[in-house]
């Protein structure tokens, strides 16, 4: 068994759930995190893969103060998750579950919507981390042609908004997955520093990359999917009971 295994072995985690956000592109009734799939809300799902790693001790919820729908769900007396106010963007919410960490090395960060995420995918993440003594995330390679758009001028006369503008090198593009994970002190630092400069932080990669630290792109299985929009939710639902066919713990 390699050191990095050694050391995995014995390791416990906090994972940082950002789950403040309303979710507008779901076009739902309630925050997307409160789906139900299997009379589970999204959350619950999320929350269960988590805890239910071997490796993962905690798990930070950061959820918003208006929130009327988590007290509702079984999480509410679960000791082994900590509330923490969300913020105003998905960085303001991670900011404020850092806030609540004290005397741990490595954070780990994983969106509420991703409920698929799989034991195994989280051992290769935390492997490979500490194997480089490195931060890094669950990614892709990107599959399909990517475009770059731009406005379609007025005189046009098309009746769409966008159009192409040019087609990019596909071959060092990646999607960036969650869970990330991150010395806790370089996260913070990265955080504060980007917001300071006033820049737009979709994720913590994006954060830790401006400070010049390195970042590992650990690939990740595709079904580790962030429900974003309507038809999300059954594939979700079709991967959820498919990982249950083949026995991934959930
Ligand atoms: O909206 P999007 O899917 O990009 O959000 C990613 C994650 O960040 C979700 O789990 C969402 O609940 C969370 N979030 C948050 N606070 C915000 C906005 C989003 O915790 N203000």
């Amino acid at each position: 068994m390699n050191n990095a295994l050694l050391l995995e072995k014995k390791q416990q985690f906090i994972v940082i759930v950002p789950a403040a956000g309303i979710g507008k592109r779901m076009l739902a009734s309630c925050p997307k995190q409160y789906l139900t799939i299997n009379n589970k809300t999204i959350l619950n799902h999320t929350v269960n893969r988590l805890l239910s790693h071997k490796n993962i001790a905690k798990v930070i919820l950061a959820i918003s103060d208006n929130d009327d729908y988590f007290s509702q769900t079984t999480l509410v007396d679960n000791p082994n998750i900590i509330r923490v106010s969300g913020g105003k963007e998905r960085v303001d919410s991670v900011l404020s579950g850092l806030q609540a960490v004290n005397d741990a090395k490595w954070i780990l960060v994983h969106d509420a919507a991703r409920p698929c995420i799989t034991h195994n995918d989280i051992d290769k993440l935390i492997e490979q981390c500490f194997a480089n003594n490195s931060g890094g995330i669950l990614a892709a390679p990107v599959v399909d042609t990517m475009k770059r758009a731009c406005q379609i001028n007025a005189h046009e006369n098309i009746n769409e908004t966008m159009k192409v503008s040019e087609t990019i090198d596909r071959s060092s593009l990646w999607h960036a997955f969650t869970p990330q994970m991150f010395k806790v002190n370089e996260l913070k630092q990265a955080i504060e520093q980007a917001q300071k400069k006033g820049l737009v932080i979709t994720d913590e990669a994006s954060a830790v990359e401006q400070l010049g630290l390195p970042c590992l792109l650990v690939s990740g299985r595709r079904d580790n999917i962030k429900i974003t929009r309507p038809e999300d939710l059954v594939l979700a639902e079709f991967y959820l009971n498919q990982q249950k066919l083949e026995q991934i713990k959930g």
